[in-house]
């Protein structure tokens, strides 16, 4: 790949030979990109823990956007990358003897945090690049740096600030941090990026999935200042078996080896200073008095104050602990029946993006109407905002790596970017007490390539986080009446995930009364989906699909057949709201939505709502607690 010194001097020659611009011209567009270009420093985006509790400037907001099919902002007619600074808001002048067709001054808006799917009819199915563009006035305080936090670009990102470009990203559904220190000066300031939400085979996840594929900065964007030593991870978590011990670590950039972390619990009298060690790292231990423990009955937050040189950060932590014991899931050391549902982060009402607190306390608050203690967030790592509300609102969650279907598990990249992909989620999300199980994948085939690639990413996974349990959505076969759950998938997991859909894929609703199930590993079992489609407000006999009363009939005879699997310790149906999916087209009825909603996306409950409540309220569903 050439330095962009050269791919500029070509550029600006081309320029000159096609007779494009006079030499004089080509000098000018070469010095100023030169220079540019030089000034570039793109580092690698960094992971934040806590980012949320941060004081930032909120870059949200009307941005400019360009709409960019063929890329042609960032490639030339010869495919090569071409230089920036066309987004240097450079407005035409008159005497200017080439076009200006890029102009952010006068593009039209587009709102962040969103995607653009649901902001512009011409952008409902638009799969491609989009130029985004923003300024911003900013006065850099000494010893700081500056990170332009990204709450998530669906797919892949590049940004420039001031026209130098800063970072670039690839992942859709975790935040990013970039460095741009050396870019962001005093008044006024511009950023720019170029999301792209083109499906290719090798990407996380690839060309398939069963939900719509919003692009864009489809989650917060602002600016963090900290000191030049500051904290980017912690991990605080209650130590298993000695309920009065906190325990963890905090990561400290640009700290020398004995620089003190201070670690307090100002509303438990509980505080400690630990030192960092080699790698930046302080390892806590800290003794608590009259914790009281977090739970979905008591979802207790305690202020934690941690402290070093000039930098703090103020989060809100729940404590407990999570384990397994023989096919049993202990929260606090004891037994848990995990009342489910399964949760896309479609925003209710509205659809697009699920990314604001209402929209999360809407979500979650259904599912609480719902009886549940425990949502699965399908299939990638949810918003900050939804893991805030769950904590609050004491909702055990399953959060998924958007390792789905059918994945180039043989191509080592792509192998590289599930687990860096599992790196943010883990990093960023690590201190939620709601988070109890971390999904390594859904429905991946049963293959060798398939098993290694996820064994790779469980191991990593519990290194990253060894006070969590692994699962993974398998699939299973049949033999007769009887669902086999053998895959060998299982052996790596503490938590045994599995769909099925008896009665609306395959067979009958009442075929499960009478179906068997072999679970070939002595673990708990979350039957992670089950479900049907039904059009909110279709009534007819329960045997006539797309009606509620045909829905409601599959939960019917689910919940038998589910009450009968010794080793059940949970459940989420799929699913709780209605949500786009390019893969459903039944006209009148679908719409392009999945309709396996127990409630449509503009909040009608239909009748397996209530079924389910039932079930829940009254606990004749799993083992009682
Ligand atoms: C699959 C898959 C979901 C999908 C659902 C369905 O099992 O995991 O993403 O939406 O089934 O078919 O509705």
């Amino acid at each position: 790949m050439k330095n962009p010194i050269t791919r500029l001097f070509a550029f600006s020659s081309a320029l000159v030979v096609t007779g494009l611009v006079p030499m004089a011209a080509a000098v000018v567009l070469f010095a100023t990109h030169a220079s540019v270009a030089q000034t570039a420093a793109v580092h690698a985006p960094i992971v934040l823990t806590g980012a949320d509790k941060r004081p930032a400037l909120s870059l949200d907001g009307d941005w400019a956007s360009i709409v960019d099919p063929y890329f042609s902002g960032l490639f030339g007619f010869h495919h090569q990358e071409k230089a920036n600074g066309w987004f240097l808001n450079r407005k035409a002048q008159a005497g200017d003897n080439f076009p200006t067709e890029y102009d952010f001054a006068t593009a039209p808006k587009l709102k962040v945090p969103g995607d653009w799917n649901t902001q512009r009819e011409s952008l409902m199915y638009y799969e491609g690049p989009v130029w985004y563009e923003r300024d911003f006035t900013y006065e850099p305080k000494e010893n700081t740096r500056i990170f332009l936090h990204v709450g998530a670009a669906n797919y892949r990102s590049w940004f420039w600030v001031n026209g130098a470009k800063v970072c670039e990203h690839e992942g859709g559904y975790t935040s990013f941090n970039c460095d741009v220190t050396a870019e962001v000066h005093t008044g006024a300031n511009s950023v720019v990026a170029a999301v792209d939400n083109t499906r290719r085979e090798d990407n996380v996840p690839t060309l398939e999935t069963d939900w719509w594929n919003y692009g864009g900065l489809t989650r917060t964007v602002s600016l963090i200042e900290v000191p030049e030593t500051f904290i980017d991870q912690y991990d605080l978590h209650l130590s298993y078996g000695m309920g009065s011990v906190v325990e963890g670590w905090v990561h400290v950039v640009g700290a020398k080896p004995g620089a003190m972390v201070d670690v307090e619990i100002p509303e438990l009298g509980a505080d400690t200073t630990a030192l960092v060690g080699k790698g930046g790292r302080a390892v806590v231990h800290l003794n608590i008095q009259n914790l009281q423990l977090w739970s979905p009955e008591t979802p207790k937050l305690y202020k934690v104050q941690l402290r070093t040189g000039q930098d703090a950060i103020d989060d809100l932590i729940g404590f407990r602990t999570v384990e397994t014991r023989g096919t049993e899931i202990l929260l606090n050391g004891k037994p848990i029946f995990l009342r489910g549902i399964s949760v896309h982060a479609e925003a209710p009402y509205r659809t697009g993006r699920a990314n604001t607190d209402k929209d999360a306390e809407t979500l979650l608050g259904w599912a609480k109407e719902l009886g549940c203690n425990f949502v699965r967030l399908a299939h990638y790592p949810h918003d900050e905002t939804m893991l805030r509300a769950a904590d609050r609102m004491g909702v055990l969650v399953w959060s998924e790596n958007p390792v789905y279907w059918a994945l180039e598990f043989d191509n080592p990249k792509v192998l590289a970017k599930a687990e860096q992909q599992l790196d943010e989620e883990i990093g960023t999300s690590r201190n939620h007490a709601a988070i109890i199980l971390w999904s390594m994948a859904n429905e991946t085939p049963n293959t060798d390539a398939r098993t290694q690639f996820i064994e790779t990413l469980a191991k990593r996974a519990r290194e990253l986080d060894p006070t969590r349990l692994i699962t993974a959505a398998l699939l299973v076969r049949s033999e007769g009446n009887t669902k086999i759950v053998d895959d060998k998938l299982g052996a790596a997991l503490d938590v045994i995930g599995t769909n099925e859909y008896i009665g609306w894929y395959e067979q009958k609703p009442e075929t499960a009364d009478g179906t068997e199930w072999r679970i070939n590993y002595q673990k708990p079992l979350i039957m992670s989906e089950f479900g049907g489609d039904a059009k909110a407000g279709l009534h007819g006999d329960e045997n006539e699909r797309w009606t509620e009363e045909y829905q409601a009939n599959i939960y019917r005879h689910q919940l038998g057949m589910l009450n009968r699997i010794p080793q059940l310790r949970g459940m989420s149906p799929w699913i709780l709201m209605d949500f786009r999916s390019p893969n459903r087209p039944l006209a009148g009825i679908q719409d392009e939505f999945n309709r396996k909603g127990l409630i449509s996306d503009q909040g009608e409950k239909k009748a397996a709502f209530f079924v389910l409540q039932k079930a829940y309220k009254e606990r004749t569903v799993g083992k009682p607690e």
